[in-house]
């Protein structure tokens, strides 16, 4: 059986309200809770756990376990892996990501069964190109092939072997530096795979990706338990 792991303890300054960006309301409801319904249709899922601002475990939805997360993602990440039960394989969704579906959490848990990779995350190739900029914010140094260039998005399934490791021996300035948690598997050596994940699964960062997140969410049927 699985264990999820949603990190929510990031302030979001960047989308400017006076609460932790996971209990912003989008489509009526805080924004924690879409990703915690998508998981529990998962059926493989036997325990959710939360990582929130310290003073925010309190608003852990019900059914779930808060514990409080750290100053970087990662160590948000591995304080909700310490405070999980025993299951295998570990998903780790990010709450910023409510339109997450279901069969996407299905698709790279089974991705992982089949690949026998270490970790399977979902992403989705980049559709501009990407240039690398100097210090100056204005030169460009380097352009980058775009053709094998993707994305990194949430859910990202592991071994949980393979999460342990990479997250309990990394020191604390890699965990800091670590912007998803399959790179610090990657350092590692171990296997990561890609599945790709659908366009709606955007990010909330600004009030714009907010507004069109509304949209999306008015569109939504019900989640059914699939898996
Ligand atoms: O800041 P960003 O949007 O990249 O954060 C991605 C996810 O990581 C968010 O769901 C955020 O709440 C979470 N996070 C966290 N602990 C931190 C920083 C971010 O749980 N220290």
């Amino acid at each position: 059986m699985a264990v999820a792991l949603i990190v929510a303890a990031g302030r979001g300054e960047r989308l400017g309200f006076d609460r932790p960006k996971a209990l912003v309301t989008v489509g009526g409801r805080p924004m924690l809770e879409w990703s915690v319904d998508a998981l529990r249709a998962v059926t493989s899922v036997q325990e959710i756990v939360v990582a929130l601002p310290s003073d925010a475990v309190a608003a852990a939805p019900a059914d779930t376990t808060g514990v409080a997360g750290g100053w970087a993602r990662s160590q948000s990440v591995r304080a909700a892996l310490r405070a999980a039960g025993d299951g295998d394989p570990v998903i780790v969704q990010d709450a910023a990501r409510p339109l997450a579906p279901t069969q996407l959490f299905c698709d790279a848990l089974d991705e992982l069964e089949r690949s026998g990779a270490d970790a399977v995350i979902a992403a989705a190739p980049v559709s501009d190109t990407i240039k690398q900029v100097g210090d100056d914010r204005r030169t460009v140094t380097h352009t980058l092939d775009r053709t094998c260039l993707w994305a990194v998005q949430t859910p990202q399934v592991f071994r949980r072997a393979a999460l342990e490791s990479a997250l309990y021996e990394a020191s604390e300035a890699t965990l800091a530096a670590a912007t998803d948690d399959a790179w610090l598997v990657e350092q590692a050596g171990g296997e990561v795979r890609v599945i790709l994940a659908p366009a709606e699964n955007l990010k909330i960062t600004t009030r714009l990706d907010l507004k069109l997140a509304e949209l999306l969410l008015a569109e939504r049927e019900p989640v059914d338990r699939t898996r």
